[in-house]
């Protein structure tokens, strides 16, 4: 195994009625103006904007909204955010959504307490923000895990990157799984295999012996296939999906990790593609990943044989690792046709893109197997449409 050191900045509280029960202990330790930060009208449409409105004004905070965090946020709006943040001296964030509030919100946090462009700093100087406002985070939508991370995804569309950005880690996460109960099911589903895809992700990394990291990640892989097909039978069932919430943080804050340098080019490669067309995220991702995986035939053959049988139930009997390694992506693919996720970017409605420029921008990962050539890359997109 490789060195690692193990401390957790994230408190995590579960469960029902988790927000009522945590947030006002929470918000007696924080300033007295709460950035309140939120997307689109969801929050309003389910209560919970209410409810979280009125523990705020119970504690006496000053509330500051920040409102129209987009999917795939961009880092215009991280700069309207400091903007924001700085004008009103907000002293605490509390970032309510899924992914794309909680990562914009990181790098608010960073950007209001620096004059440098977060940006420049970390992308030109190779510097990583020290500075933060604290910030809590009330999951409503699953998926990404980026409540327990401290890396955000954001577009610079003048660039035409969709990168990770270095931000802050939230000091608690409030995961109430009611609060996801009125996600669309498509978002739920996408989500769901976002975080198939981390676990993934890390298991493709070195070492690619068996070890115990991988060993978690295998049972986590299990819990959220399992889980995907329960909550499509009845999406009203609490029980798979409160694993799934749980299943999602785990996936992403890296326990699955230590130990391991993880792959992710899958995940590069879709967030060029997102900067490109804007896409769902975990769609995206479900239309590459076998794409991907096929081209990584036969350097990644002896883990795709292990996911094989420790996660997609293939009996190793009688065939080879080559075989084995088939079967993998095989499973993986029929999964995805299974849970309604689009095969191709043609189903996404992605059409006249740019697939050059998408494959020479894809950022190329430490972990992956396989070295991936820009004609390669390109060769994988191509087939993906
Ligand atoms: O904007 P509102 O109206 O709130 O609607 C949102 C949004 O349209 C809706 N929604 C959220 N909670 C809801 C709800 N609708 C009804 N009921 C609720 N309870 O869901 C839509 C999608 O939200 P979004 O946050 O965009 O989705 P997701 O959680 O999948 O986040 C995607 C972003 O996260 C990044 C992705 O690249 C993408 O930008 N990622 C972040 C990661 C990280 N920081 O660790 C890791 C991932 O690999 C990923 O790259
Ligand atoms: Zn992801």
């Amino acid at each position: 195994m490789n060195s690692f050191t193990y401390s957790y900045p994230t408190k995590v509280y579960f469960g029902e009625k988790a927000a009522t029960k945590n947030l006002p202990a929470e918000l007696a330790k924080t300033g007295k103006t709460v950035m309140l930060a939120y997307g689109g009208d969801s929050i309003k449409k389910n209560g919970i904007y209410d409810e979280l409105v009125g523990i705020l004004k119970e504690a006496g905070k000053e509330i500051a909204e920040f409102t129209g965090i987009m999917s795939n946020p961009t880092y215009v709006k991280v700069q309207e955010g400091a903007r924001l943040a700085k004008e009103k001296n907000v002293g605490f964030i509390l970032a309510v959504g899924g992914g794309s509030v909680i990562d914009c919100c990181k790098i608010v946090s960073a950007q209001a307490k620096s004059d440098t462009d977060i940006w420049k700093m970390e992308f030109d100087e190779h510097r990583f923000p020290m500075a933060f406002i604290p910030m809590g985070a009330v999951v409503t939508a699953f998926g990404t895990g980026a409540e327990m991370n401290c890396g955000a995804v954001i577009t610079h569309e003048e660039k035409n990157l969709k990168n990770g950005v270095m931000g802050a880690f939230y000091d608690f996460a409030i995961l109430d799984p009611e609060y996801t109960m009125t996600m669309p099911m498509n978002q739920v589903i996408s989500g769901a295999f976002d975080s198939l895809s981390h676990s993934m992700e890390t298991y493709m990394g070195s070492p690619r012996e068996v070890n115990y990291s991988d060993e978690i990640n295998e049972a986590t892989q299990r819990n959220i296939i399992r889980n995907i097909r329960a909550m499509l039978i009845n999406p009203a069932d609490r029980q798979p999906r409160s694993e799934l919430v749980w299943a999602a943080a785990m996936a992403e804050n890296g326990i699955l990790k230590f130990g391991k340098v993880t792959d992710f080019q899958c995940h590069m490669l879709e967030h060029q593609l997102g900067a490109y067309t804007d896409c769902n995220h975990g769609r995206g991702l479900a239309v590459l990943h076998p794409m991907l995986y096929r081209h990584m035939i036969p350097e990644a053959n002896r883990q795709f044989a292990r996911l094989a049988a420790e996660v997609w139930g293939v009996s190793p009997d009688g065939k080879s690792e080559a075989e084995l390694a088939e079967s993998f992506i095989t499973a993986l693919s029929d999964f995805i046709k299974e849970i309604g996720l689009p095969t191709t970017l043609t189903e996404m409605g992605i059409a006249d893109i740019d697939l050059e420029a998408i494959a020479k921008s894809t950022i190329r990962t430490d972990g992956c197997v396989k070295k991936f050539t820009d004609e390669e890359l390109l060769a994988v997109l191509k087939e993906c449409i």
